[in-house]
């Protein structure tokens, strides 16, 4: 039996599981250019002391543990167990000793350590209150420390699409995603408030991008989320929750697709600030 955390949030929408590890694996090699130069822009460089928040199953923390190097260190963070036992197993598995990893939730984490910057990659858009949490952890860094976070927006009409065209029944499943994040009360405008939200704290520097992924699998990015927001969608009652067999979707978009198709995901934005 695995200690949960007390108070383990209970509206995160992606259910912890190999296939949504494997979804955010597929989701971070994307999302690398865009992370680094989020990273190097905050300064965060060898022998930097850095928070990460919703490490997730590491990928980010991957990126972290290598700008910092030897002689820095990260301190990873999560409320799943699930994932911070996978994060764990994928650092140790790169050769990295850098990190720790601590199981917490966002909500009551406290932080007695001071940080050179606080990191977090889509992280924020789950967190009930983003601008007091952001007002706690400004405490936890040092000054002219770094916030850096690279968020989504998915409103309606921001949304994956895909190229050639998919079938309406794909397309009404990946509307799904988002309608149920919506219904979980998760944030829909996250990346366009960030800027906004970390200008309270000093200049800031902010980049936009909606990474584009290629090949026939690349149509399993959204097709996978599908399949992760189905739990949180059955325990809200949605009248559609039983409706989209993701296996049977992807075997359909799979056929006659090649290395020609596109999948471009949700628009996202990377902001960073030094605090004054
Ligand atoms: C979409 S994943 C992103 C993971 C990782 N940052 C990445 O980019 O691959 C979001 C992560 O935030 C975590 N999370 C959500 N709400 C949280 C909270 N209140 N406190 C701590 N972690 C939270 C989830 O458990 C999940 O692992």
């Amino acid at each position: 039996m695995k200690n949960y955390p007390e108070n383990y949030p209970e509206n995160y929408p992606l259910h912890s599981s190999e296939r949504e590890r494997h979804r955010l694996k597929m989701q971070a090699q994307a999302l690398i250019p865009l992370s680094e130069r989020m990273l190097s822009g905050a300064g965060i460089a060898h022998g930097a002391q850095v928070l990460e928040l919703g490490c997730g199953s590491g990928e980010m923390t991957l990126l972290l543990a290598a700008a910092v190097g030897p002689t820095g260190r990260v301190v990873a963070m999560d409320s799943d167990p699930a994932q911070i036992e996978a994060a764990t197993a994928k650092i140790a598995d790169a050769g990295f000793s850098n990190v720790s990893f601590v199981l917490a939730d966002m909500n009551n984490f406290v932080s007695e350590q001071i940080f050179d910057a606080i990191v977090g990659r889509y992280f924020l858009l789950y967190i009930a209150d983003p601008e007091a949490a952001l007002a706690r952890m400004v405490r936890w860094i040092k000054p002219g420390g770094a916030l850096a976070f690279l968020e989504m927006d998915f409103y309606r009409g921001v949304r994956s699409s895909i190229w050639p065209p998919v079938a309406a029944e794909t397309n009404s499943a990946i509307e799904f995603i988002a309608d149920v994040m919506l219904d979980a009360g998760i944030n829909p405008h996250m990346a366009v408030r960030l800027p906004s939200m970390l200008a309270h704290y000093g200049t800031v520097h902010a980049e936009t991008a909606a990474p584009l992924q290629f090949g026939a699998s690349s149509i399993e990015l959204p097709l996978e989320a599908v399949r992760s927001v189905i739990p949180m969608a059955r325990k809200l009652g949605r009248s559609d929750a039983y409706r989209y067999d993701v296996d049977a979707l992807i075997a359909a978009e799979l056929q006659g697709r090649d290395h020609r198709t596109v999948t471009m995901p949700p628009l996202s934005v990377a902001a960073w600030v030094h605090t004054n």
